[in-house]
């Protein structure tokens, strides 16, 4: 790799995924600038990040609608690739609030695009998710799928991939991969970073993390009459730092030769609500009380990830299992309990 080859900028790189991505970018040797508002991350991310590393990224506070900053940050920083995180990503929120989340999600990303293209920085790994294929018609879910998403969060994510394509077929240079998420679980192994929800929680583990050390009084299972085999939500969890090793694999297809892509990152392994619940009891010691609700509107019986085209063109496969996410989330959780 070239000095110039080393330099990543990661918009969300103090969120979730992005801080867990950034963790192993700087371990892989990569300079990193961490591009974030910290509307939806704790001001103290990237010193936890550099605490695990032993150096650190650089940062610029700063929302991806702001173009003029933005671009001030590209140009000075000259990355050869983006990571693409930053965005608003709550389901029921996207359905109450759709003006925003197309402002933020679809405007924020031509925004940075476009400061992409001014820099001259063809490279990029964009954040995309499962929900762009909404309710499947058959799992596992492989790429040729139908992408129908139910949601204007969903939808969002299906017009940014839109939008690489076809800013892909304007400039040939372009080599781009739209990662799709399945289920992210877990939190590093040091405890030092992990999921850190606002408010109430709308996923299941950071729940199930949070009724285990008491601070929920117990969990609410969203129908159990599914067409499941015990009836509750069976998903593809994927372990945060299997899912941000897929990043450095999908950079590393970028500096390969141009072309857009689109790719699966799951395991292939499904879960219930109840599998959950019994993982994490025995990775806490703790039980975690739950009743029976109905089902959460717009939620599907079983999503799972076809993951062989990651395994073909990233040569990366997710290596950590159920427990060790359940582990991981419960040691970062009471950490934070302290
Ligand atoms: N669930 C509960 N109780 C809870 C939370 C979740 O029973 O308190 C169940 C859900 O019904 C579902 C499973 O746990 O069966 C997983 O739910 P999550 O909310 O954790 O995850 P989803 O699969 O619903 O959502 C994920 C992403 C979203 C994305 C969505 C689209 O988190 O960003 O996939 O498929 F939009």
């Amino acid at each position: 790799m070239t000095e110039q080859s080393k330099r990543i900028a990661v918009t969300g790189g103090a969120g979730y995924i992005g801080s867990h991505t950034t963790v192993e970018l700087l371990e892989a040797g990569f300079e990193v600038l961490i591009i974030d508002s910290f509307a939806n991350a704790e001001d103290d991310v990237p010193d936890r990040v550099a605490a695990i590393v032993g150096r650190g990224a650089e940062v610029e506070r700063l929302d991806i609608t702001d173009g003029p900053a933005l671009g001030r940050a590209l140009a000075a920083f000259k990355p050869d690739a983006v990571i693409h995180f930053a965005g608003l990503k709550a389901v029921g929120e996207a359905v109450a609030e759709p003006l925003d989340y197309y402002r933020v999600n679809v405007g924020g990303s031509v925004t940075l695009f476009r400061e992409m293209a001014e820099t001259g920085c063809n490279r990029l790994v964009f954040s995309s998710s499962a929900t762009v294929y909404g309710d499947p018609e058959q799992v596992p879910i492989p790429e040729g799928h139908p992408l129908r998403p139910t949601n204007p969060y969903g939808q969002s994510k299906r017009m940014v991939e839109q939008i690489v394509e076809d800013w892909g077929r304007a400039n040939p240079a372009l080599a781009a991969v739209n990662l799709r998420y399945f289920n992210p679980a877990g939190a590093h192994p040091s405890a030092r970073i992990g999921e850190a929800p606002q408010g109430v929680p709308n996923n299941l583990m950071p729940y199930l993390t949070q009724v285990a050390v008491g601070w929920r009084e117990k969990l609410s299972v969203f129908g159990d009459d599914y067409d499941t085999p015990d009836g509750t939500g069976v998903r593809d969890y994927i372990h945060v730092v299997d899912l941000a090793e897929a990043h450095l694999a999908a950079l590393a297809l970028t500096a390969a030769g141009p072309g857009v892509h689109a790719i699966n990152v799951g395991t292939g392994q499904g879960y219930s609500v109840l599998d959950m619940v019994r993982a994490f009891e025995t990775a806490s010691g703790q039980q975690i009380p739950y009743v029976i609700t109905d089902r959460r509107p717009g939620d599907i019986a079983t999503s799972l990830a076809d993951p062989s085209l990651a395994e073909q063109v990233l040569k990366w496969r997710a290596r950590r299992g159920l427990d060790e996410m359940c582990q991981d989330a419960w040691a970062w959780q009471r950490g934070r309990n302290r």
